[in-house]
């Protein structure tokens, strides 16, 4: 089967496990940065097509490395149609730096960028990250779970569905989940 092009998934060994699967099984090529070769050889005994995923074993906060990396995986597989990223707030470098490095070696090709965002950031710390204009970018906030008495946050399997359908309608802010009421929140 002729292979759909390149996707990143940035922190795609954990909640968004499901999702790497789902673009490997797709049939991209699918860079995935995480830190454990053991969470990594997990995610690929998920797939039907093992083949695809292709493991960027690094910590995200060491730039030169990451910067590096990235290079060599746009080298071989492309410039990626489509980036999904989950970086904690304590490398601030990371996003930026990957935008930079996709830009630097494919200016021109379209690009989608989900970024993925705890529910705080849709309050209180709104994200200012900035595109080429070659690049798409989607918003994904992870909210909450309204049951009858209480509330909840939500699943693993919650959060990566609501990232495959973010994927999929292609809309530019999706809440997976509810935010509101805030004050409802668990
Ligand atoms: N609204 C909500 O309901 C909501 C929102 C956010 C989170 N959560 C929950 O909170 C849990 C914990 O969140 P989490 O952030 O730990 O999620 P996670 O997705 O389980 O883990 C983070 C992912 O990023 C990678 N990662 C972490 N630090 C890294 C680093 N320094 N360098 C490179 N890769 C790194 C991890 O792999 P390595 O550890 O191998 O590096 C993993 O792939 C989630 O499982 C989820 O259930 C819920």
């Amino acid at each position: 089967m002729k292979k759909k092009g390149h996707a990143f998934v940035i922190g795609g060994t954990g909640m968004l496990k499901k999702v790497s699967q789902f673009l490997a099984d797709s049939n991209y090529n699918v860079s995935v940065i995480g830190r454990s070769l053991k969470k990594h050889q997990e995610l690929k005994k998920t797939c039907k097509h093992p083949e695809n995923i292709h493991a960027i074993v690094l910590d995200y906060h060491e730039n030169e490395k990451l910067k590096m990396e990235v290079e060599n995986a746009l080298q071989t597989y492309g410039c990626p149609s489509i980036v999904v990223s989950w970086i904690h707030s304590t490398a601030s470098n990371a996003l930026p730096l990957i935008i930079r490095q996709i830009s630097k070696q494919y200016s021109n090709f379209p690009w989608r960028l989900f970024h993925i965002q705890g529910s705080s950031s849709y309050y209180f710390q709104k994200e200012n990250t900035s595109v080429p204009d070659n690049c798409q970018y989607k918003r994904v906030y992870l909210g909450f779970v309204l049951e009858k008495e209480f509330s909840r946050w939500l699943t693993l399997e919650e959060i990566a569905n609501g990232v495959i359908h973010a994927i999929k309608t292609n809309n530019d802010k999706t809440i997976v989940g509810t935010l509101e009421p805030w004050d409802r929140r668990p």
